[in-house]
């Protein structure tokens, strides 16, 4: 089902967010967005888990949320750690405490800078078709291509670079319409957001070691066919982290949320029952 949007102001900012599920529940799931696509990549989501209100913020710039701006604490900067702080910002508003928090992909790379700027925030976290590591080499010159494309192309073109590997081969045969959905999440947003986002992405730090900081339970899940954030790099965060289990889903590319909705929100259902309550 679409969801609309809800808009709030915080400190100044315009920010958005799906405000979903179950409106009454005291516990919450948040589920942050992958790139370069805003909260409504969470539709199968919204509905899937009784007994749990989910939250999606849009991350600067993304759904019409204002773009990126100074960071809340410290430094009058925007990269990967200010994205987290426009989180903590929205959880704060809405009085969310110890949430569930995920995040696919980029919306991972957001929950590393949560675990460093607020190691408490979550009472669980689920990293989704993601990685600790950043971008060196042919993928930094790949991020300067995006921005470029981004900027003087706009999001169609994005798209068209992005598409063939956001999903399987499975998916692209057998479930054409999430490709469909996929670009129109795609052109939905602005160049100038996705070129933000890239070169907030490519300047994010290496993210392994906060790993090791992490007490509460972690659920990795991973698309077998996922080749942006691959299998190998879930089970190289599974062997960091002191609780974790890593979920794959077979025929399932980078957008596992998208391309098998049943298994990821079973993988998620589950996980959700073993940790709610817990904080
Ligand atoms: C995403 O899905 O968020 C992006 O593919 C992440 C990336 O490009 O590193």
């Amino acid at each position: 089902m679409a969801r609309t949007l809800k808009t709030t102001t915080i400190e100044g900012r315009i920010v958005r967010y799906i405000d979903a599920g179950d409106p009454s529940a005291a516990q919450v799931l948040v589920l942050v967005h992958a790139f370069p696509m805003g909260t409504a990549m969470w539709a199968p989501q919204f509905d899937a888990f009784p007994g749990w209100r989910v939250i999606a913020p849009a991350l600067p710039g993304f759904d019409g949320s204002d773009a990126p701006g100074p960071r809340r604490n410290p430094a009058p900067t925007s990269d990967i750690d200010g994205y987290a702080d426009q989180v903590l910002a929205l959880l704060e508003h809405l009085q969310i405490q110890r949430p569930v928090i995920g995040g696919l992909s980029m919306g991972g790379y957001v929950i590393f800078g949560l675990m460093r700027r607020a190691p408490g925030v979550a009472s669980a976290w689920i990293l989704a078709d993601t990685r600790t590591t950043p971008d060196t080499g042919e993928r930094l010159a790949a991020r300067h291509r995006t921005i470029e494309i981004a900027r003087s192309a706009g999001p169609g073109a994005i798209a068209d670079d992005m598409l063939p590997k956001l999903v399987s081969a499975h998916t692209r045969e057998h479930k054409p319409a999430v490709v469909t959905e996929l670009r129109r999440l795609i052109e939905g947003q602005s160049g100038d957001t996705i070129a933000d986002a890239t070169r907030v992405m490519m300047t994010r730090p290496e993210s392994t070691a906060v790993l090791a900081t992490v007490r509460v339970p972690v659920l990795i899940v991973v698309g077998e066919d996922d080749v942006i954030t691959t299998v190998a790099d879930a089970e190289q965060m599974r062997a960091q982290l002191a609780d974790a289990a890593v979920v794959r889903i077979p025929g399932a590319g980078h957008m596992s949320n998208l391309e098998d909705p049943d298994a990821f929100n079973g993988a998620v259902r589950a996980f959700l029952g073993r940790v709610g309550g817990v904080g």
